[in-house]
């Protein structure tokens, strides 16, 4: 008996990156409720300019503060996924509730894509204190989910921690009222009391309320230290297309692209307001 033909040897692929050079190029995808991730997104823009970047303000179902956290991690999951089928090579969370319900089940429907998650700033906050206080701003979503207890149990025992939610703040930044008596009361209701109880930091614990630090910063006085995380996000994203061969490979300003579920022209006024020089918004493609 003849032995059967060996089978062709068939050579290995040559070199085959881990990731295809042209995925450089492709956009970073951040997502939020609504318009409060362009906080993070500025912080990545000044941090990374060159990078593209894809903005998703989940418009239609914002606020998420108060929804049922199944409903959220339901949103969460989708548009996650239309990142990814958009060409994202990478994803940031601008949304500190969907940390604080999914940020582990988002990782493991996505193993390897690299998803960076901005989440309370209370380790720093920890370290900064002087009187042993802080206050950390939230959702109430954000402040009954297991991430933001995971924490302070973790980073924070030895400090006194009080978790303050501020219904109605991004319904209002939503609308662009930023400034003013209503914004100011509205800012004083929930500030002032962690201030009187001896907190001498507070930490921006929602992407929104970045846009109201300077009613924030004006009702808690020169003596408290406010907290945004949005730059350590900028920085950890950085690290990590580089360590994942991902960063944008040309060294021009890359172009912001910014979608809604929601109402592109509404969307689009408020936008201006917090971006000044946007482009026009587009429909989230396949509806939201
Ligand atoms: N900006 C988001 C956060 O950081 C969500 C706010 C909301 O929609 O209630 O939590």
């Amino acid at each position: 008996m003849t032995a059967p033909p060996a089978p062709p040897i068939r050579e290995p692929a040559v070199s085959a990156p881990a990731v295809p050079p042209a995925l450089g190029g492709a956009p970073v995808g951040v997502f939020d409720s609504g318009l409060g991730g362009l906080s993070v997104l500025r912080a990545i823009r000044t941090a990374l300019p060159h990078e593209p970047l894809l903005y998703l303000a989940d418009s239609a179902h914002a606020p998420y503060g108060d929804k049922p956290p199944t409903v959220i991690q339901a949103r969460a999951a989708v548009l996650l996924q239309t990142l990814r089928a958009a060409g994202c090579k990478a994803a940031v969370v601008a949304c500190n509730t969907v940390t604080g319900l999914s940020i582990q089940a988002l990782r493991a429907q996505h193993p390897g894509w690299p998803i960076v998650a901005i989440e309370p700033a209370v380790k720093p906050a920890a370290q900064l204190t002087h009187s042993g206080i802080i206050g950390v701003l939230a959702t109430r979503n954000t402040v009954c989910s297991p991430g933001l207890a995971r924490l302070i149990a973790t980073h924070a025992a030895q400090v006194r921690v009080l978790t303050q939610a501020c219904p109605g703040w991004v319904e209002r930044v939503e609308r662009g009222e930023l400034d003013g008596p209503d914004t100011e009361a509205a800012v004083a209701a929930f500030v002032r009391p962690l201030c009187d109880a001896g907190a001498d930091v507070l930490v921006l614990g929602c992407t929104h309320y970045p846009f109201l630090r300077p009613v924030i910063e004006r009702v808690a006085g020169p003596r408290v230290t406010v907290l945004d995380p949005a730059p350590a996000v900028a920085r950890e994203l950085g690290r990590q297309l580089h360590a994942h061969g991902l960063a944008a490979p040309t060294p021009a300003a890359a172009a912001v692209t910014f979608w809604t579920s929601g109402d592109p022209a509404q969307v689009g006024r408020v936008l201006q307001r917090l971006w000044p020089g946007a482009p026009a918004v587009l429909a989230l493609p396949g509806a939201g």
